[in-house]
């Protein structure tokens, strides 16, 4: 990765604080595309919506795989803040999509890049992600960029499944053990995302997490209160909960994936609580609960349907 001069991170910083022009990656995703309608909606930027599809979005839209590096660098032409929403699939695509991420962004003198990573970012982490994601913090911190970094929690939204599956068999059977996960919405992540892209480049962490954190029983305990359905957590053994995978059809790299991450939330790597949502927002994160509430009607109308 070829590294920026001091001189050109200087001017970044100074540019930061005035960004024109505001380029998100995976705006095909739900995160991205949030973003992209917080930033819409000031009215104030000049926003790029960067995806490896057309979509319907009241923003230029820039069409860039992540593994097409020439088309990335086409996408970020121009562009002073990026905010770079990580990649998704087996992480060794994903590292490698990152890295053409960042070499794009200082092929272009990027000014500040905003970038998504993970609370468990950490190369001693047994979570595939969190190691994909602490490569790329290196990457970043190589790249001579300005940055501010968002290391979010496991999203309540992505949680959902697994609770939606509970609600639906009584049972949430997961082998997490007594570990604790401050569960956080991904639309409070977005938000944090948005205000990180308007404000000059931060150089620091920021933890992105909910109000508070709960361990697996205390999760089946507040699903069953707002559901209305029993739900009792049950403490699978890792090999119980593989070969529970495997039976349900689910594929290799996402039976390693979801493992790896279970054990990761066994050594409680994502217990910390933060208020940096409150902070970055000015509004309080949103709870589990909020969130259970506000799929209630969508779990009774698929349980109905059963
Ligand atoms: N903290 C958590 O709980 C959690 C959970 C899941 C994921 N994540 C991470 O957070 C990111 C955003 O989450 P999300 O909920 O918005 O995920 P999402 O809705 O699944 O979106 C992921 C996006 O990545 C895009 N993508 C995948 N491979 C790509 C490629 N080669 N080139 C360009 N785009 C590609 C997909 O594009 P298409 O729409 O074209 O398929 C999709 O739009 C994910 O990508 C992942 O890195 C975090």
């Amino acid at each position: 990765m070829q590294a920026r001069s001091t001189a050109a991170v200087a001017d970044c910083q100074a540019i930061g604080r005035h960004a024109v022009r505001i380029a998100v990656t995976g705006v095909g995703g739900r995160l991205g595309a949030q973003v992209v309608e917080l930033l819409a909606a000031t009215g104030d930027h000049d926003v790029v919506a960067v995806a490896r599809r057309p979509l319907t979005v009241p923003v230029t839209t820039s069409i860039a795989d992540y593994a097409d590096r020439a088309a990335l660098r086409t996408a970020l032409r121009g562009v002073d803040t990026l905010v770079f929403v990580s990649s998704d699939g087996e992480a060794v695509n994903v590292l490698h999509h990152h890295e053409n991420v960042v070499q794009a962004a200082v092929d272009n003198g990027v000014s500040h890049i905003v970038a998504l990573s993970g609370l468990d970012a950490d190369l001693e982490s047994p979570f595939c992600y969190a190691v994909t994601y602490a490569h790329t913090e290196r990457l970043l911190r190589e790249s001579g960029c300005a940055l501010s970094i968002a290391r979010a929690s496991i999203y309540t939204e992505f949680f959902l499944h697994w609770l939606v599956d509970a609600a639906t068999t009584g049972q949430l059977r997961l082998p997490a053990g007594d570990g604790r996960i401050s569960l956080v919405s991904r639309v409070d992540v977005a938000r944090c995302l948005a205000a990180l892209a308007v404000a000059a480049p931060t150089g620091r962490f920021h933890e992105i997490t909910g109000p508070e954190s709960l361990d697996l029983a205390g999760v089946a305990a507040l699903t069953e209160h707002e559901w209305e359905t029993p739900v009792r957590y049950v403490d699978l053994a890792p090999s119980e909960h593989l070969a529970e995978m495997a039976r349900a059809g689910q594929t290799p790299w996402w039976m390693y994936a979801f493992s790896t991450m279970f054990e990761s939330v066994r050594q409680q790597r994502w217990a910390s609580v933060s208020d940096e949502v409150n902070r970055l927002t000015g509004r309080p994160s949103t709870s589990v609960g909020q969130v259970l509430a506000a799929h209630y009607s969508t779990v009774r109308k698929a349980s109905l349907s059963t």
